[in-house]
C-alpha cells in the first residue's frame, strides 16, 4: 500500500512536472513568436508600407456605409498579399480568410468608417475631403490589421485552424456590425479580437479590463405638441417650451432618485429645438438624447422610463409627447463585454509583446460600440493600442479635430492581432 502511494504520488508530480514544463515551454515560445512578429512589422520595409496605407486612409475618409476607396484599397493589398475574401459584406465591409479553412476560427475585426468632422490638424497627410476625418483612429485599425494579414500570411502553413480578417463599415452610429453578422460570413467564429487606439494610454503600451468595459447604449427623440399663441396671451396656448423643460429636468432625477448609486447609468438631452421668436409660444418643441447603462437591465428601465416621464410631463402641461427610439435607425448598443478567457489570453499575449508593465488595466467609460454586438453572439474582446506622445500631441481626445496618431504603435497594433489569433488557434485545437 506504501508503496503504491508512494508511486501514484510519483507519477502525479511527474505529471505536474511535466505540465509545469510544458507551460514554461509554450511560454518561451509565446515570447518568442511575439518578439518575432512585432521584429517583423519594425522592419522598415515593412513598417513604412503599412504607415503608407494608413496616411492614404487618412487622406480620404469615408463615413459609414460609403467606405468605397478604403474597401478597394483593402482589397488590393489582400490580392498583392494571396489572400482570398469575400466582398461585399454589409455593402462596403471585405471578410479575408487565411489557414486551413477549418476549425477553429479566430476573427480579428477593424472599423473604416470616418467621421464627420473637419480635421484642424495642420500636417502633410491632413484629410484631403472638407468636413470628414479620421478622428477615431479606424485608418490605423485597417493598417493594423492588413500588417497582421501580412505576418499571417508569411506564416500561414503554420496556423492551426483559420483567421479570419474581418474588415468592417459603419462603426459610428451605423451598427456596421450588426449588418455584418446578418451577412452570416462569421456564424463559424469561435472568438474575435478588436483593437482600437487610445490616446490615453502611452505608446508602447496597451490595455483592457474583463468583464463590462464600455456602456450600452439607447438614442430617443421626444416631440411635445401643444397649442401655439401670442406671447401676450399664455392662456390660450398649451406651451410646450415648459412642458419640455419640465419633462428635461425630470429626466435628469431617473438617475439621481430612482437608480442604484452603485451603478453607472446615464441620460443626456443633447438637442433641443423649439420655437422661432421671443414673443410667440410655439405648435411643438422636439429634444433628443442618449441613455447609457452598464447593464442590459439598466438599459430597458432606462428606455422605459423616458418614455413614461416625457409623456407624463407633457400631460401635465396639457400637451402631448410622442416618444422614438429611433430602433430602426439607430440599433441600440448592448453593453461591451469582455470575454473572460479571451482577455486572460490577450493579456498574456501582451506580456510578451510589450512587458509586463506596459499592460494597464483600462477603466470602465461610458463610451460604446458597435463590437458588442459581436460581444453578443460570440467570445470577445478589445484590447486599446496606446498613442499617447506628448511631444508628437498624439494626446487629443478621440473624436477632436485636433486627433493625431503616434504611428510607432502601429507594428505594435499588427503584432498583437498575430500573435493573439496564431496563439488562439495554437491552444485552441479543434474537437470537431
Ligand atoms: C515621442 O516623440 C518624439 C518625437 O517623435 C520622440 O523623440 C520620443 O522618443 C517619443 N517619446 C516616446 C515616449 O515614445
Ligand atoms: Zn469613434
Ligand atoms: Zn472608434
Amino acid at each position: 500500500m506504501i508503496s503504491m502511494e508512494f508511486c501514484f504520488c510519483f507519477v502525479v508530480s511527474t505529471i505536474i512536472c511535466q505540465a509545469l514544463a510544458l507551460e514554461t515551454r509554450s511560454g518561451s515560445e509565446l515570447q518568442l513568436l511575439s518578439q518575432e512578429l512585432l521584429e517583423s512589422a519594425r522592419q522598415p520595409e515593412f513598417f513604412e508600407w503599412m504607415r503608407g496605407l494608413r496616411r492614404r486612409i487618412h487622406e480620404h475618409p469615408e463615413l459609414g456605409f460609403e467606405e468605397y476607396k478604403t474597401s478597394e484599397l483593402i482589397r488590393n493589398e489582400l490580392d498583392s498579399l494571396g489572400i482570398s475574401y469575400k466582398w461585399p459584406v454589409a455593402k462596403t465591409g471585405v471578410v479575408g480568410y487565411i489557414g486551413t479553412g477549418a476549425k477553429p476560427v479566430f476573427g480579428l475585426r477593424a472599423d473604416m468608417d470616418a467621421l464627420p468632422l473637419q480635421e484642424l490638424v495642420e500636417w502633410k497627410h491632413k484629410s484631403k475631403v472638407d468636413g470628414k476625418m479620421h478622428a477615431c483612429g479606424h485608418d490605423s485599425h485597417v493598417a493594423m490589421l492588413l500588417g497582421a494579414a501580412k505576418l499571417l500570411q508569411s506564416r500561414r502553413d503554420l496556423l492551426k485552424g483559420t483567421v479570419k480578417l474581418v474588415f468592417q463599415p459603419g462603426e459610428e452610429g451605423y451598427a456596421g456590425a450588426y449588418y455584418m453578422l446578418q451577412d452570416g460570413v462569421l456564424d463559424d467564429i469561435n472568438a474575435i479580437l478588436s483593437i482600437h487606439v487610445l490616446p490615453q494610454v502611452p505608446t508602447g503600451a496597451i490595455a483592457s479590463r474583463s468583464g463590462p468595459m464600455l456602456a450600452g447604449v439607447g438614442l430617443f427623440s421626444a416631440r411635445i405638441q401643444g397649442k401655439g399663441a401670442h406671447a401676450s396671451s399664455p392662456h390660450l396656448s398649451k406651451d410646450p417650451i415648459v412642458a419640455a423643460c419640465s419633462a428635461v429636468l425630470a429626466l435628469q432625477q431617473i438617475v439621481s432618485r430612482e437608480t442604484d448609486p452603485l451603478e453607472a447609468m446615464l441620460v443626456t438631452v443633447g438637442s433641443i429645438e423649439g420655437g422661432r421668436a421671443g414673443n410667440i409660444i410655439p405648435e411643438s418643441v422636439t429634444f433628443t438624447g442618449t441613455f447609457r447603462s452598464l447593464s442590459s437591465e439598466g438599459l430597458s428601465y432606462l428606455q422605459k422610463r423616458i418614455k413614461e416621464i416625457i409623456e407624463m410631463q407633457a400631460a401635465v402641461h396639457q400637451c402631448s409627447a410622442t416618444v422614438d427610439f429611433m430602433e430602426d435607425k439607430h440599433l441600440p448598443h448592448p453593453v461591451m463585454v469582455n470575454d473572460v478567457a479571451l482577455y486572460e489570453h490577450a493579456k498574456k499575449v501582451g506580456k510578451t509583446l510589450v512587458g509586463e508593465t506596459n499592460v494597464h488595466l483600462l477603466p470602465i467609460t461610458m463610451g460604446a460600440e458597435d463590437f458588442s454586438l459581436f460581444a453578443q453572439k460570440t467570445a470577445a474582446a478589445i484590447y486599446v493600442i496606446g498613442i499617447k506622445n506628448e511631444t508628437m500631441k498624439s494626446d487629443q481626445p478621440l473624436h477632436s479635430p485636433y486627433f493625431f496618431i503616434d504611428e510607432e504603435a502601429l507594428p505594435i497594433g499588427a503584432a498583437l492581432n498575430a500573435a493573439v489569433a496564431i496563439s488562439y488557434l495554437d491552444t485552441h485545437v479543434a474537437t470537431n
